[in-house]
This record gives C-alpha cells, structure tokens and sequence, in this order.
C-alpha cells in the first residue's frame, strides 16, 4: 500500500483510486481496510481527476498518512464468488458512489455471508442494477463500435469513435483484440482510447468526436447489408429503439436508413404479403420471362443483397440440371452462376466425370448472393452468409418455375440449400446421397455435397470427400447415360 494514494482526516480513510476501473486496486484496499475493522462510514473513495478521466495519474496529496496496516494473523476477508462477480462489473460503473457501497456490501458479508442472498436489500439492489448497466453497455460496445478506414503511413488503420456510459473500455478491449487481431486499430472515446498493432495494446487519454474520422466506402457495404436484413413484418419501433438507442445512430452508417426504412415498412410489408400470395400467380413462360421478373423480385429480404439476381444458365431443354445454394460473391459481380472458386472446381470435377457442363442447366436454389460486410486485413470482403429455410422456400417459386420450363431428367443437388430447395424440406446429404429420389414428374433428384465444402477441407478428409463427390457425379453420369436410350 502507498502512503501516495491514501490520506487519513483523524478517523476518517480516503483511498485515491488510481484509475476509474482498476477494480484490484479496490479490492487490496477494502481487503486491508476490512482487516483493519474501518467501518465503511470511515472511508471515502475518491476517482482520479473526476469521473471522466480513465488516465490521469494520481499525486501525492497533502496530509497524506499510510492506510492502517493489518496484523499478519489478521482474519481472512470472505466474499462470495458471487459478489466477487457482481461487484467486478459493478466497478466499472460511472456512479461515483459505487466504490463505497462495494465496500460496505463487503463489511456487511463478513457479518453476515448470505446478505447478498436478500433480492430486496438496498444495497444487492443496487449492486445488480449497476452490473446489468454496465453489461448493458458494453453489449452496445460490442454490437456498435463500427471502424472507419484512415490512411495509414504504411498499414491500414481502422478507427472507431465510441461514447461509453461507463468505464468499459479496457474492460472490453480482448473482445476486439480477439476480433480484429490482424488489423490495425483504434478506438477513440470521451474516457480514453485504446490502440491495437496487431501486436501491442497501447493506451492514450480522452479523445473528441472530431479526431475520428467521418465515413467510408466500407458503410455502402454496411448499408446496404443493413437494408437487406431489415424486415418490415417485424419492425417495433419501440424494441428496435431500445435495442438500439438513438444515441449508438451518429456512429453508425446504416442508421441514416433507419427512418425511410422504417416509413417504407408499410409498403414492403404488403410485398410480403403478395409474396405469399404468389402461389396463385401465373408462372412464367419462358427463362427469359424468369430472368425479367426475378430482377426487380423483392420477395424475401436478400433480394436487397448484393447487385444483382443471377439466374440460371444453360440450355432450357437440358437433361441435367445442376442445382448450387447461391451466388457468391464473383457470381454476383458477373452475373453467372458457378463461375468463382467453387464453380472452377465444379468444372473440373464434372469434366473428370465425363459431364458436359455446357449441355447442363446450371442453377441456384437462392437467386441473390447472400452476404455480411467484413473489414480484414487487407481490405473489405463480403462474407457468405448461408440462407436460412424461408429464404431458399421464397425463392423456389422461380427453381420450380426453371424446372417446369427445363423439365430435366435428372436433378443434381448441391448441398442441402440445393436440395432443400427442389424438395421444399431438409434431408441430411449424408443419408440420402447416392441414390435417386423420385420427384413425382417422371424426374428424380440426386444430391451430393457442395464444391465450396470441398474447398474447405484439406488432408485426407479432402481427398476422401472429393473421392465420395467423384463417385456421386459418376453416378449422375451413368443415370443419364441410361436414361438417353
Ligand atoms: N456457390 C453456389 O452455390 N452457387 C454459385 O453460383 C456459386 C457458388
């Protein structure tokens, strides 16, 4: 203990915390002060230059004179794990009093261990309320900081502006570590900032809104991501505001969305509405008539996603049709399925296995590429994001349609996305690969793992699954042979 940081007025202790968050700090302190038998009445606690200051350093004061010193055979001070959890969170509270009432909390269990079992008691009251806000907050951390793009002299470097309620930031700062641990970042606050290299965490005092950068190309992504995800039929304002509270909107591009989102709610919320309607739409005639409608279709919320709907391709009196999930990301940008990493290997396995790909029909059970915009090292990406069963059943209105202008023989499925989409329910690929599946027009569907599976594995596992998917493609291949005589 240093007599620096600790003054006595006759009876009466002051600690001077050296940091608003240093909640070891607080506990070596209440621990000798307990020992020490200091009713909490006796001690103050004081934070460091104010409450907003995360890293002022602490002088000495004047009058200054050394804490008691506890006796070596002084009793042991107990706190439930509980409190010990509780009040680790509570510490980092803005309320300049939650110092002391964790110290009185603390003399009180001595007296008695099960006081933080009395839910009515003022002080557990308070303890948990402090705790549930400052969890609060650093959800809102974790889920709003967004990082903005600033020209580094040699590296990237990603900057985030960040208002805490509390004093969260170090407390949070792992999260992001772990997070962005290859970028290079910052994120600035009115408390103080914290810096990643991608090596060493550095800390500097309080920053102002105007040292943060305004804006990127990296918030299109964000927005119009945002914009896919947002369903009107689900829209409460009241929840969304409190999920939400306008004062995170500033910092984050797809707010400025919010408004006319939520005005055009009504309108989208009718398209929906029709969507469900549609079954009793007339189908299109023809894949050109398909191609034209499914442009401008905005029936589930991915058909906001990315630039365009990609249609299928190949013949439309095709014997084979060959089903994916969706468009990736290149697929999306040329407008043609199957034509990134996982339709080169798709290319390559099928010709291995004497399929034509151009006498085929080539398709996707989703029709817009689903994604998240993602900051990595190196620049922005759009991550693939997997379509959830009412998305790939919106868009099976347009694969039935292809289907019933194709009229293939034979179906390939690719993955459970795919085959869920020819047979509008799940089927576990592992059971049901290998053998056809009748689909009640006179066709029958086979369905194997998807090429970008494949891409993922390495190893024996890889060489083992590109075998399985050699011999489900030959098998295509033999039914069609078949079939053709
Ligand atoms: N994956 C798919 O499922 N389809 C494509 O078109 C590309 C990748």
């Amino acid at each position: 203990m240093t007599a620096m940081q600790n003054v006595s007025l006759g009876s009466h202790y002051v600690v001077h915390m050296p940091a608003p968050d240093d909640f070891a700090f607080w506990r070596e302190r209440a621990r000798g002060l307990i020992q020490c038998d200091v009713p909490p009445d006796r001690v103050s606690w004081v934070e460091p230059g104010g409450t907003g200051d995360l890293f002022a350093q602490e002088g000495p004061s004047r009058g200054e004179k050394r804490l008691p010193v506890p006796d070596k055979d002084a009793r042991p001070v107990r706190a439930s794990r509980r409190f010990m959890k509780l009040a680790r969170n509570a510490a980092l509270h803005s309320d300049s009093q939650r110092f002391g009432l964790l110290y009185r909390m603390l003399w009180r269990l001595q007296r008695n261990p099960r006081a933080m079992e009395d839910k009515a008691d003022p002080d557990v009251r308070r303890i948990e309320e402090l705790d549930k806000s400052v969890r609060r907050d650093s959800h809102k951390m974790h889920a709003f900081v967004r990082f903005r793009e600033v020209a580094g002299e040699d590296e990237e470097h990603y900057v985030a502006w960040f208002e805490p309620d509390h004093h969260i930031l170090r407390a949070n700062a792992g999260f992001f570590r772990r997070r962005f641990a290859n970028m290079h970042w910052s994120i600035l606050t009115p408390r103080g900032c914290i810096h990643w290299d991608g090596e060493t965490m550095r800390e500097s005092g309080p920053a102002r809104r105007e040292d943060a950068p305004q804006g990127d190309p990296t918030e299109e992504l964000w927005k119009s991501y945002y914009a896919s995800i947002f369903n009107p039929a689900r829209l409460k304002v009241g929840a969304m505001l409190s999920e939400m509270p306008k004062k995170y909107w500033k910092n984050m591009p797809e707010a400025e969305l919010i408004p006319d989102l939520i005005a055009g709610a009504q309108a989208r919320e009718a398209g929906m509405v029709a969507a469900g309607e549609r079954e009793e739409r007339e189908r299109p005639g023809s894949l050109e008539d398909i191609a034209r409608q499914i442009a401008t279709c905005r029936d589930c919320p991915i058909a906001e996603c990315g630039t365009r709907a990609v249609m299928g391709e190949g013949p439309a009196t095709a014997s084979l049709m060959i089903v994916g999930e969706q468009p990736g990301d290149q697929e999306d940008v040329v407008g043609r399925p199957f034509v990134g990493p996982a339709g080169q290997l798709l290319d390559e396995c099928l010709e291995r296995a004497g399929i034509e790909r151009s006498t085929a029909y080539v398709t996707n059970a989703v029709k817009h590429f689903k994604f998240v915009p993602k900051i990595v090292q190196g620049g922005k990406r759009r991550l693939h994001q997997t379509p959830q069963a009412k998305e790939i059943d919106t868009c099976r209105w347009w694969l039935e349609s292809e289907r019933g202008i194709v009229k293939p023989r034979v179906v390939l499925a690719l993955g459970a996305s795919a085959a869920r989409g020819i047979l509008g329910k799940t089927v576990s690929v592992s059971k049901v690969r290998g053998a056809p599946i009748p689909l009640g027009d006179g066709s029958e569907l086979w369905v194997s793992v998807h090429p970008s599976y494949l891409l993922r594995l390495d190893g024996e596992a890889s060489e083992e699954q590109g075998r399985l998917f050699a011999r489900d493609l030959a098998a295509v291949q033999a039914r069609l042979g078949e079939l053709s005589v």
